[in-house]
This record gives C-alpha cells, sequence and structure tokens, in this order.
C-alpha cells in the first residue's frame, strides 16, 4: 500500500449504519462531540466519516457539492468543525457514475472531486463501487481516484468499498490502505458469522506494510444482533462481533447512533485491551488455527511473542447446556508445549496466572473468551502459523 501514518486499522464513526441517507450537519457536529465526551477520541476512534448522501444530487460547474438542505453551512465548515474536536474527517465517494443513493459518482471527475476533498480538509476517503460498467475494469477505476488523492499533496487515508470484487487482496494493496472484502454487514447473528467466514485464510495477504482486509463497519450497540438469541443478552454477540473484528485487524468503525448507544456497548467499544490487539505494533492479522462443530479458536501472534486468542462458540442452542469447553494448546499457537505463559481474560479483565501446555474454558452459546497468552520467556514469533493446513 501506499505509506500512510503507522499503518495500522483506521479506527473511526460511519454514518451509514446508524443513520443511512439521513445525515445532516447538525447530526453530524453531535456525533463528533460526543466521539470526544464518550471517551471514543482518546480511545483511537480519530475519523468521523460521512458516508453516501452528503452532496447534492447534482453537479455544480462541474464539482460535487454539499447538499443544500442538509448541510447548509459546507462541508469545509463541517470538516473544521470535527478537526477543532482534535478528529479527523472523512468523506465518501463511488468509483461508477452514481453512488448506491443515486448522488454523483467519480468516475471521470477524479482529479476535480480529489482536489475538492484536499480543499475542504478531507483526511479519509470511503470510495464505493456502485454504477461501474463491467468493461470499466475496477483496478483502473480505484488507480484513478488513488493517485487523484497523491497529486493533491494532502495524506488522505484510501478506503477502498469495492465490494462485489473477486480476490481484492490481489491488487488492492498496491492501491489503497484498505479494501473490502465482504458485501455489506447486516445486523444479525447469521451475517456476522458469514462475514467471518469470509476471513478466514486471508491473514497472510494482509497487515502492517500490506493494508487491512475490511470486514465492513461495526454493529456494536445494534439491538438486531442477537435478536433470536434463545438466552436473553444481546450482549455476548456484540463481544464476538467486536473482539473478533479487532483480532483481524479489520478496520474499527463505529455504526451506532451515539446519541442512544447503551453503556455495556460502548464499554466494549472503548475496551482498551481489544483495541491494543487490533492496533498492535506487529500488525498480524488474526486466523482461524482450529474448527470443531461450532467450536472455534481464532489466533493472532502480538508483539514481544504472546498470542490473542479468541475462543467461540458459534452454537445456537435450545437446551438447558448452552456451555461449551474448548481447549487451546500451546502447539496451535506456535509456541513449546512445556513454555510457562501467564493466561489473561480480557473481557474478564482478570489475570488466570501461570499454564503450561493448554488451556481450556468453557464458553456459553454466541459467546467467546478473549484471551492474551504471553510465555513468560524465550518465545519468538517463529512458530507462528496462521491456518493448519496451508
Ligand atoms: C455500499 C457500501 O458497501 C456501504 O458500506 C455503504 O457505503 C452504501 N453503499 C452506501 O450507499
Amino acid at each position: 500500500a501506499l505509506p500512510f501514518g503507522d499503518g495500522k486499522p483506521a479506527m473511526g464513526f460511519n454514518t451509514w449504519n446508524a443513520f443511512r441517507t439521513d445525515i445532516n450537519e447538525k447530526q453530524i457536529m453531535k456525533i463528533a462531540d460526543l466521539m470526544v465526551s464518550l471517551g471514543l477520541r482518546d480511545a483511537g476512534y480519530t475519523y468521523l466519516n460521512l458516508d453516501d448522501a452528503w452532496s447534492e444530487k447534482q453537479r455544480v460547474g462541474g464539482k460535487l457539492v454539499a447538499n443544500k438542505e442538509r448541510f447548509p453551512s459546507g462541508i469545509k465548515a463541517l470538516a473544521d468543525y470535527v478537526h477543532s474536536k482534535g478528529l479527523k474527517f472523512g468523506i465518501y465517494g463511488d468509483a461508477g457514475t452514481m453512488t448506491c443513493a443515486l448522488y454523483p459518482g467519480s468516475l471521470g471527475y477524479e482529479e476535480v472531486d480529489a482536489q475538492t476533498f484536499a480543499e475542504w480538509g478531507v483526511d479519509y476517503l470511503k470510495y464505493d463501487n456502485c454504477f461501474a460498467k463491467r468493461e470499466d475494469w475496477v483496478l483502473d477505476r480505484y488507480r484513478a481516484m488513488g493517485e487523484a488523492l497523491n497529486k493533491t499533496g494532502r495524506p488522505i487515508f484510501y478506503s477502498l468499498c469495492n465490494w462485489g470484487v473477486m480476490e481484492p487482496w490481489l491488487w488492492a494493496p498496491q492501491i489503497g490502505h484498505s479494501w473490502r472484502i465482504t458485501e455489506d454487514i447486516l445486523p444479525t447473528w447469521d451475517n456476522v458469522v458469514k462475514l467471518l467466514d469470509y476471513s478466514v485464510g486471508l491473514s497472510r495477504l494482509a497487515g502492517k506494510g500490506i493494508g487491512h482486509h475490511d470486514m465492513d463497519m461495526l454493529y456494536v450497540g445494534n439491538d438486531h444482533l442477537g435478536e433470536y438469541h434463545p438466552y436473553g443478552p444481546f450482549y455476548q454477540e456484540h463481544k464476538m462481533h467486536f473482539a473478533l473484528w479487532a483480532l483481524m485487524k479489520s478496520p474499527l468503525m463505529v455504526g451506532h447512533d451515539l446519541r442512544r448507544i447503551n453503556q455495556s456497548s460502548l464499554d466494549l467499544l472503548l475496551n482498551k485491551e481489544i483495541i491494543a490487539i487490533n492496533q498492535d505494533e506487529l500488525g498480524v492479522p488474526g486466523d482461524l488455527i482450529w474448527q470443531q462443530g461450532t467450536r472455534r479458536i481464532f489466533a493472532a501472534p502480538l508483539t514481544g511473542g504472546a498470542r490473542a486468542v479468541v475462543m467461540a462458540n458459534f452454537q445456537t442452542t435450545q437446551t438447558q447446556y448452552p456451555m461449551s469447553n474448548v481447549t487451546v494448546y500451546w502447539e496451535q499457537l506456535g509456541l513449546r508445549r512445556d513454555q510457562a505463559a501467564g493466561v489473561r481474560d480480557i473481557y474478564g479483565g482478570q489475570d488466570l496466572g501461570v499454564f503450561r501446555g493448554s488451556f481450556s474454558a468453557a464458553i456459553a452459546t454466541h459467546d467467546v473468551a478473549v484471551l492474551r497468552i504471553a510465555p513468560l520467556e524465550g518465545p519468538t514469533n517463529d512458530g507462528w502459523r496462521p491456518w493448519h493446513g496451508q
């Protein structure tokens, strides 16, 4: 990828999951205020990104202009406000003739639009993939905007929203800083599981110095995730969603209306140790390392030789036995079997002690145990194999 900042997965807020096309400047300013007052900015969520529907339906003098009714003060003023809060400002465009919500696309207008964005003080561009003809090759369309952004001289994070394209990791790292590997996320358990399945086996193709697989924006806080959960609380599914997006080094883009977020969801998003896994210096994405039936283990190596491990129970059960036992063996983590390692339960906020060879836990249905397994001495990452069988 083009060099950008610290090369870590982007963190911030995006309007789409919470508001769809119903966005306006007052609401965005309020979100900016809340990102600060709720502690999200200081936890690392620095981008505040507009999604589709911020512009007029027609260009004016060949340029994109802010929607007069919903953004009467203009985008520059909004970007200035966002910057004054110590946040970065992101915008949305499309690599076809129209955006998905039928606003003007940037195909053929890459340079003038990139220039407009730079003049407004944009720090991040999400570039969507609606209304493009098959003969206009995706790589050319995305490269054209990448080159136009570079020409402006302003560092702008380039987030490719290349949904619908097979194997984007083959070309996207040369062009942008992250790329979508899934279709749009929905706030349902089945969909979260499906997007996780897409991500398996891809950890070698992304990471620090390459760029990041984008598993799409977060639905942490949304009441529909967990709606059919037989045991009531939605909370487990949100824990799994957040921990695994973090572990896979997906961008962490909050997608819930911050004016209405509940405390437990906010606490999840603010969990420093989960964020630290996502933003770890080593920058190696996690991957599936073991699966049997509905029990799965995902893991990633961390700076300094520790491992982040997510043990998950994907079973939907109607029985009175919602717990499932999961064991992770040191060999699966590329550690020596006799190595003594400290095990920390991250969501539990507890050090569980020193273990050798393996660690077991009972995991409730649709829940996870997120562990930090840190060998006490002598480990390296040499033995790390992201996905057995490859
Ligand atoms: C499709 C993208 O994948 C979504 O994230 C969102 O940006 C919509 N388009 C907006 O129309």
